[in-house]
């Protein structure tokens, strides 16, 4: 067992019922962790309300709950929707004959798939998941909550007229910036929507310091509003085309640079506060160190902005930008497992939390998939090794281990804890929380082992030679090795898919009104 020097000040109870995190508290000038106190970093405010005491906090009815709710509740439908049409790509590839329409043809369903789930599910869960972390941290109401409200409608009806756009074949080509111009426009729209509640809210906030999660929800609103409009510069020639204002190279590494910023705003910086925020206030333990969170923050950030090439290696792009790329994918290595070894310490060795807290293995599970992912991605940006592993079914393989491991398990596990404590009733059963847990671990790892594997053999048989020097198999043959590993990501996708809709189910039930649930 690691030590443990104590559980924090009287004033946020270690056992997580304050609104604040165990790891964080009074004194106002200095933030608490296990190890040692620190001068806390503050941003610039307006009026600066309350010294932070437990009696400034807020009752139910002022938080912002019902938009909570809303926006958990949207990612949770989009999330049904994006699967589903994952999981018809998936047969497709065994059974060519399903592209029955074009409207149903892989390469508008790939498109569906992926802005559904990354547009519809992640971004709707982290608005839910921020605005709830927000009030906590801030110890203050939403700024603007009609507008919070007007955003939620406006997103809803987005991402539908998105999923029609895209089923139509409206697209500009350009990967995970598929949306056409006016789609944008609303996009950007709804982006500035959610800053303004999130800057206003900190500058309006009561509590004095700034925890990481608040930290890692700034540069989540930061960064994708830069990439977003960055990437999508472009000329329209009608209300359904355009343009880009890039060409050749330029166009494919501002694209890129987009593409991993995109993994990073969307896909890491708010999980990420989710973990920092959700881990200590579900186990009631004291995040290990604040000092190595944020540490492992700034060198994120920093680091990130330099990776996007390592998406274009071996490609006419200048040698010496992909070799950038590559050193800081290397680099980001260190500030990824600083949040891993963070959140493994902060059990202090004890594991038994695991069996006796069903929250706690999502978030441990979570963070150990994202610590593989990170050890994975500047491994496959290697040279050597993406000249092996580029365009091979491995790439879906770290794709999906990220997102059906990392992303939704901390995605679900937060949405659990707040629906939990929202209704004031705990979870409707932990029960089916575990047989969810269970199934989605299942379901991703037959998915993304069996795509690793599959694309080493891809990888072997596209390099393979004869003696003369002329290559061993037809692109064909390749195809046709890769059929018993998309037979198994079927069926490791539908066992994910079950696991989902156990969650679902539960999280409905526990959502229920009072009356319906008595
Ligand atoms: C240290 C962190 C990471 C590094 C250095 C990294 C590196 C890479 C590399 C080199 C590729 C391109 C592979 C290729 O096309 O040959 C890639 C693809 C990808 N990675 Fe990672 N990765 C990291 C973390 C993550 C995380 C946490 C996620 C979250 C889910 C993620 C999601 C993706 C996605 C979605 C793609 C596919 C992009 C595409 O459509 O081609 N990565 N990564
Ligand atoms: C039942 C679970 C799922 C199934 C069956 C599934 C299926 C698929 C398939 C068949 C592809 C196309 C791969 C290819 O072009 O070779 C794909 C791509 C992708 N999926 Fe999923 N998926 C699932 C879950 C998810 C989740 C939960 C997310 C995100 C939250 C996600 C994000 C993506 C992304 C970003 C890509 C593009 C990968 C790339 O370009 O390399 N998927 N998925």
């Amino acid at each position: 067992m690691l030590p443990r020097p104590g559980n924090g000040p009287a004033a946020f109870p270690a056992d997580g019922t304050g609104d604040l995190p165990p790891v964080y508290g009074p004194p106002p000038k200095y933030v608490y962790c296990r190890h040692f106190t620190f001068s806390g970093i503050a941003l610039p405010r307006g009026r600066r309300r309350g010294t932070g005491s437990r009696g400034d906090r807020m009752t139910d009815g002022e938080r912002g709950d019902s938009i909570v709710k809303g926006f958990a509740l949207s990612s949770v439908f989009w999330l049904i929707v994006g699967l589903l049409v994952g999981l018809w790509l998936a047969a497709e590839m065994i059974f060519p004959a399903l592209n029955l329409t074009p409207w149903l043809s892989f390469g508008r369903l790939r498109v569906v798939h992926t802005n559904g789930l990354i547009f519809g599910f992640a971004i709707s869960g982290i608005f839910a998941c921020s605005y709830y972390i927000l009030e906590k941290l801030t110890r203050s109401p939403l700024a603007f909550p009609g507008l919070a409200r007007v955003q939620l409608w406006l997103f809803n009806v987005a991402i539908a007229l998105a999923a029609l756009s895209l089923f139509a074949g409206m697209n500009t080509s350009k990967e995970y910036s598929e949306l056409e111009w006016p789609l944008d426009v609303v996009v950007v729209v709804l982006w500035v929507m959610f800053a303004v509640n999130v800057m206003g809210t900190l500058v309006k906030r009561k509590e004095k310091q700034m925890y990481v999660s608040l930290w890692f929800l700034i540069a989540c609103v930061v960064t994708v509003a830069v990439v977003y409009i960055l990437n999508n510069l472009a000329v329209p020639v009608s209300w359904t085309k355009s343009y880009s204002i890039y060409a050749g190279v330029n166009d494919a590494n501002v694209q890129w640079w987009f593409g991993h910023n995109a993994v990073a705003s969307v896909f890491t910086f708010p999980i990420l506060a989710m973990f920092y925020y959700f881990l200590p206030k579900s186990t009631g333990v004291p995040i290990y160190s604040h000092r190595l969170s944020i540490i492992a923050f700034w060198s994120l950030v920093f680091g990130y902005l330099w990776t996007g090439a390592h998406h274009l290696m071996l490609t006419p792009l200048p040698e010496w930008i992909q070799t950038v790329a590559l050193a800081f994918s290397i680099f980001l290595i260190a500030p990824s497992w600083g949040s891993v070894v963070n959140g493994y310490y902060t059990m202090g060795g004890d594991w038994a939390r695991l069996k006796s807290n069903y929250l706690t293995k999502f978030f441990l599970m979570g963070i150990t998939f994202y610590g593989l992912q990170t050890i994975q991605g500047p491994t496959q940006a290697l040279r050597t090794l993406t000249g092996y592993l580029h365009y091979t079914e491995y790439i879906p393989g770290h794709v999906h281990m990220g997102t059906m491991g990392w992303v939704t398990m901390i995605i679900c596990a937060s949405m659990y804890y707040m629906f939990a404590r929202i209704g004031g009733r705990g979870i409707h059963s932990e029960k089916l929380a575990n047989v969810h847990f269970w199934l989605i671990l299942a379901g991703q790892l037959l998915f993304t082992v069996t795509l690793w594997v599959a694309g080493i053999v891809q990888g072997a048989m596209w390099k393979a030679t004869n003696a003369d020097g002329s290559l061993a198999y037809s692109f064909l043959d390749s195809v046709a090795a890769m059929y018993p590993f998309w037979s198994v990501r079927l069926a490791g996708g539908l066992l994910y898919f079950a696991g989902i809709a156990v969650f679902a189910y539960n999280l409905y039930m526990t959502a229920r009104p009072k009356t319906q649930a008595a």
